[in-house]
């Protein structure tokens, strides 16, 4: 099934597959005559980031390219971007890629015109409105993974490259003006990261759900994307090539991006010092501390779980979702725990302590101290 659609909300969006065509369209939306795209350097290589770059030739808008980005990109490649962007004379970003790729491009977008230090901007109470919005260039965002949402997402998240700590960097213009989400890019994903960012998706639902904050449409949300991961990311997983799956995982993707605004939790807050310290993939490590973590909340979340598995035809309430989860984790080779995944518990108490300071940890149903946190992580190995 070929499915294509338009969406205003919360931006325009263009899904279906060949939309990367309609890239230059999307520049003349937004008035962009010398975009800069920025991308990660495994993708600069590939062919779907020759493909766009031609595209915006063809349309007479250059072929400029910055892809000095790492996984888990640093306030470094930040200030390489910017340097790159200025000195192109660009007015625009296409911000090209997985999480990565995306976070580092509206990042640069947003700093090219700021003359305060990035770090002024994290995602604390009011914090953004130091920023002067009206220097802030327009975002073309254009994903090739399915998971992390950032397309459709106001924040860009950025690890400090000497205290190994990431953090959310955050303006509602960060929200890019048009996504094209063509599902072709991602046929290329490797199994691994189809299945860390379907969890990441996954991730961003499951906690979106279980947050106590009050946001039903949310809540909503992150019912039905929850249900489109469980329907499609084996099916993407099974066969890169499968045009209905990949699709629907770009949906569950921006889904759980979305749901999100609801609040994040544990998951998050293990997964982030976890990603900065051993530079792991973040969506598969969410994957592997999801089962202690629902553990850990099963008292303040188990009727609410028994209802997301009914919804998701998930007999059994909440071990049936559990178990549910534990199968879905082995059906896409999740590593067991986080030994399996290499780690060593050496560095817990940093790693705790880097957990209960990280801005997800306030969204988890189960209030996190140091001590069940720490408890939490020797749980993960
Ligand atoms: N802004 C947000 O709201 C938000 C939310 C969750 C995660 N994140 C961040 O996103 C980052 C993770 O993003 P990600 O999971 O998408 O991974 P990623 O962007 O780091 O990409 C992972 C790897 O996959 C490769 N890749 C990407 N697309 C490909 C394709 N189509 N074909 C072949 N290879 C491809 C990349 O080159 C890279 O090597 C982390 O830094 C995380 O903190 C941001
Ligand atoms: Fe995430």
């Amino acid at each position: 099934m070929n499915i294509v659609a338009n969406w205003s909300y919360p931006t325009a969006v263009k899904l279906g597959r060949g939309r990367i065509k309609e890239l230059a369209d999307a520049c003349k939306t937004l008035g962009l005559k010398k975009p800069l795209l920025v991308t990660d350097r495994g993708l600069a290589s590939m062919a779907i980031t020759a493909h766009a770059l031609d595209v915006l030739a063809d349309a007479g808008l250059g072929r400029a390219i910055f892809s000095e980005v790492d996984p888990n990109p640093n306030e470094k490649n930040l200030e390489a971007g910017v340097k790159a962007y200025k000195e192109g004379g660009h007015d625009g970003v296409v911000a090209f890629g997985g999480g990565s790729g995306l976070d580092l491009g509206k990042l640069i977008a947003f700093m090219a015109g700021q003359t305060r230090p990035v770090w002024d901007f994290e995602d604390i109470g009011d914090w953004w409105t130091r920023a002067d919005a009206s220097k802030i260039a327009p975002i073309i965002a254009v994903p090739t993974t399915a998971g992390t949402g950032s397309e459709v997402g106001r924040a860009g998240v950025l690890t400090n490259s000497e205290t190994h700590v990431k953090k959310i960097i955050f303006h509602p213009k960060m929200l890019p003006g048009v996504v094209i989400c063509d599902p072709e890019l991602t046929m290329g994903m490797p199994k691994a990261i189809t299945a860390g960012t379907g969890m990441d998706a996954f991730a961003h639902c499951l906690e979106a759900y279980s947050s106590p904050f009050y946001h039903p449409m949310s809540g909503g949300i992150a019912l039905e994307g929850m249900r489109l991961v469980k329907e499609f990311l084996p099916r993407a997983y099974r066969d890169g090539a499968d045009l209905e799956a990949r699709t629907n995982m770009m949906s569950a993707a921006a889904m759980g991006a979305v749901a999100f605004q609801k609040g994040l939790g544990a998951i998050h807050s293990l997964s982030h010092p976890i990603g900065a310290v051993y530079n792991t993939h973040h969506g598969m490590t969410n994957a592997v501390v999801m089962p202690p973590v629902l553990r850990f909340n099963r008292p303040a979340i188990e009727e609410k779980i028994a209802r997301a598995a009914a919804y998701l035809g998930i007999p059994g309430g909440f071990d049936g979702f559990y178990d549910y989860v534990l199968s879905l984790r082995s059906e896409l080779g999740v590593p067991e725990n986080l030994t399996a995944m290499g780690i060593k518990p050496d560095r817990i108490d940093e790693l705790t302590a880097m957990a209960i300071e990280d801005p997800s940890c306030g969204g988890n149903p189960v209030p996190m101290t140091l001590e069940n946190t720490k408890a939490l992580f020797l749980d993960c190995f």
